[in-house]
């Protein structure tokens, strides 16, 4: 899996903040007064999936979790956990951007807690990873997901039996700080859905494609009817930096996400968890 070098930032060499983190309780002391996660929504799209026979496929996508990044982060997980098996997915994908790589105000959790969390929802389920990860350490990440069970499709593709079916997922590496397989995608074929962090990727991948990514976190700071006010580093543009977008004839699911990076705040941005149904194209 070749992947350009990541620099890891400064936050990295901060007396306290140094990887490997070691708090699985997610701890921020002083700063969880000024850290509470706001209340997150469900939003729902259904697309239909070119090459797709089979019944309808509930899909969970939850991206950008930042475990951490919010004070009592740990707890609210596992409330999610229990939201999203109240939904009886068939599958659960994680768009990456697990780690909270906040310079400052703690909630520093190892990524083996994260994915023993996860792991523990028992539903099926796979990953890719995003930038914060990779500047955590993209092997450590991706060893504590696939030692608890949890696919990491970097530039993988795994399949999921959908009653007789099978739905393939491709997994492509993040398009700003890696360097995704496009060899692996074939939305000609059918019955495929695709999973990268950075929404901007959309743009190499075939018509009829349908991509589910995070990354923007919504803008994260908004105000009331404006596009995002900051965008972090992606081809894509505000326009398209949230929800269902048709770009041509591919499909882009875009994730709002659950935490926050750089600052514990959200305004007019809320965290989300998306479901997705897929559905068989009309013959
Ligand atoms: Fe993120």
């Amino acid at each position: 899996m070749a992947r350009r070098a990541v620099k890891r930032s400064a936050a990295g060499f901060v007396r306290g903040v140094r990887v490997p983190f070691t708090d699985p309780s997610g701890g921020k002391g002083f700063w969880a007064a000024f850290s509470r996660a706001p209340a997150h929504r469900h939003v729902r799209y259904r697309v239909a999936l070119p090459g797709w026979r089979g019944r309808d496929v509930t899909v969970v996508f939850l991206s950008d979790l930042h475990l951490g990044s919010h004070a009592g982060d740990v707890g609210r997980l596992a409330a999610i956990g229990a939201e999203v098996k109240a939904l009886a997915p068939d599958l659960v994908l994680l768009g990456g951007d697990h780690m909270n790589m906040m310079t400052f105000g703690g909630g520093r959790i190892p990524p083996e807690a994260i994915a023993a969390e996860l792991a523990g929802w028992s539903l099926p389920m796979a990953t890719v990873l995003g930038n914060h990860d990779l500047e955590y350490g993209a092997a450590a990440v991706a060893a504590a997901f696939e030692t608890a069970g949890i696919p990491v499709l970097e530039n993988r593709t795994a399949h999921f039996a959908i009653g007789e079916d099978a739905l393939r997922v491709v997994g492509l590496a993040d398009d700003m700080h890696g360097e995704p397989d496009l060899g692996l995608v074939a939305a000609a074929a059918g019955a495929e859905l695709v999973l990268s962090h950075d929404p901007g990727i959309i743009y190499d991948l075939p018509e009829g494609a349908v991509l589910l990514a995070g990354h923007i976190h919504a803008g994260q700071v908004r105000l009331p009817g404006l596009p995002p006010l900051r965008m972090p580093p992606s081809r894509i543009p505000r326009a398209l930096a949230h929800g269902h977008h048709r770009v041509g004839r591919r499909h882009l699911i875009v994730s709002a996400g659950l935490g926050c990076s750089a600052l514990p705040l959200r305004l007019f941005a809320p965290p989300e968890v998306v479901t997705v149904v897929l559905v068989a194209e009309a013959a």
